[in-house]
């Protein structure tokens, strides 16, 4: 009923661009997930792919519970405990401070979709956490800052509860209080660009994200090398290309990125292959057309997937599509594609 039920629904969308890697080598760090370097994201417009979450509360629950995708999944995993301990933290203080309309013992129910591959390199994981906090704070009218809570439950969440490009600064405390994510360009800011994300494979990934970067953590020396050496120069001309809408330096940059995150996979031990033959065919074109025109005008990321994530300025997109569907005939490669997405803010909307 309208008095004992309060439900809110909201939407959340997400891409990586560099990459991240998160320290696991104790329990208080496997908690708060602090990367052992900074990283870059862009946020989607919402209208695209996106994860719709629903959260209701209600006197009848009996217990908290979770469906992902229509399948029920279990509750009392550790990273979804944080996230529903630390909003009902906030609602007790709330309520202690004058507020006693919510009932905190009201069990919730929570329903979540993605309109995209789940566990296949296209974030799920920060999508689904981000809209997870951002849906739970709006039904226990909580207020404030969130991102802190969504990395609790996948790192790179934090990010996504920002538009536009955002970085996550790693950080130096123990207790993780400065690692944080900013918006480093509102989602104003480069309207010419565009995202092509080509599917490769739209089945789970075989190692997920987290116990991947457990293992490359403990095992891979490049990585060392690259958060230490490698990543913090990157950061700073990364941004600088962003800010100055410079695409081939922003393109070369990403490439690299990306290659290089995946010879850590390599290096792990045993190794990780997120990349399939797909991937290295679109990874070859990319090159092959950039050449073509002797400059850089596509560029390509993949995250812990086979799945490509094609950023590319607007008046090329229409003759790189045909060249990709001359390559991947889509009734051939089995494989989906879905075009033209532009970069805008994931302006979380709420029906309550
Ligand atoms: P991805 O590359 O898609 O981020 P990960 O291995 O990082 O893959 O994370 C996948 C996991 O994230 C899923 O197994 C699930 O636990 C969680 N997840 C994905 N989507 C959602 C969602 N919409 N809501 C809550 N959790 C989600
Ligand atoms: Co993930």
């Amino acid at each position: 009923t309208a008095s004992s039920k309060r439900l809110a629904s909201s939407d959340c969308s997400y891409e990586v661009c560099m990459k991240l890697f998160c320290f696991s080598g104790g329990k208080r760090d496997e908690e708060l997930i602090l990367p052992i370097n900074s990283s870059l994201s862009v946020t989607l417009h919402q209208d695209q792919l996106k994860t719709t979450t629903t959260v209701a509360t209600s006197r009848s629950f009996q217990e908290d519970r979770i469906w992902l995708n229509g399948k029920e999944e279990d509750i009392t995993h550790p990273r979804l405990q944080s996230c529903l301990r630390e909003i009902r933290r906030l609602a007790r203080k709330r309520r202690n401070d004058g507020d006693p309309s919510l009932d905190l013992s009201h069990k919730v129910h929570i329903c979540s979709v993605n309109n995209f591959p789940t566990a296949a390199g296209l974030a799920s994981s920060a999508a689904g956490f981000a809209c997870l906090v951002y849906t739970l704070a709006r039904v226990f009218a909580v207020e404030g800052e969130l991102s802190g809570i969504a990395r609790q439950g996948s790192g790179s969440a934090c990010r996504s509860m920002y538009g536009g490009f955002v970085q996550w600064i790693m950080g130096q405390k123990d207790d993780g209080k400065d690692s944080i994510a900013q918006q480093v360009e509102p989602e104003t800011h480069w309207p010419e660009l565009r995202i092509l994300v080509l599917v490769a494979s739209a089945e789970r990934k075989p190692v997920g994200s987290t116990s991947g970067m457990q293992t490359s953590v403990q095992t891979s020396c490049l990585l060392k090398h690259r958060a230490e050496s490698v990543v913090p120069g990157r950061m700073v001309e990364m941004i600088e290309a962003l800010r100055r809408k410079d695409f081939a330096a922003f393109a070369e940059l990403t490439m690299k990125d990306s290659n290089q995150f995946h010879a850590t996979c390599l290096d792990t031990y045993p190794p990780i292959f997120y990349l399939n033959s797909v991937s290295q065919q679109v990874i070859n074109l990319v090159h092959r057309y950039n050449r073509h025109y002797g400059e850089t005008r596509v560029t390509y990321t993949f995250d812990a997937g086979p799945n490509a994530v094609i950023f590319i300025l607007q008046q090329h997109v229409p003759e790189f599509v045909r060249v990709v569907q001359h390559f991947f005939p889509p009734e051939t490669n089995g494989g989906q594609f879905i075009k033209g997405l532009p970069v805008k803010s994931a302006s979380l909307s709420e029906e309550l």
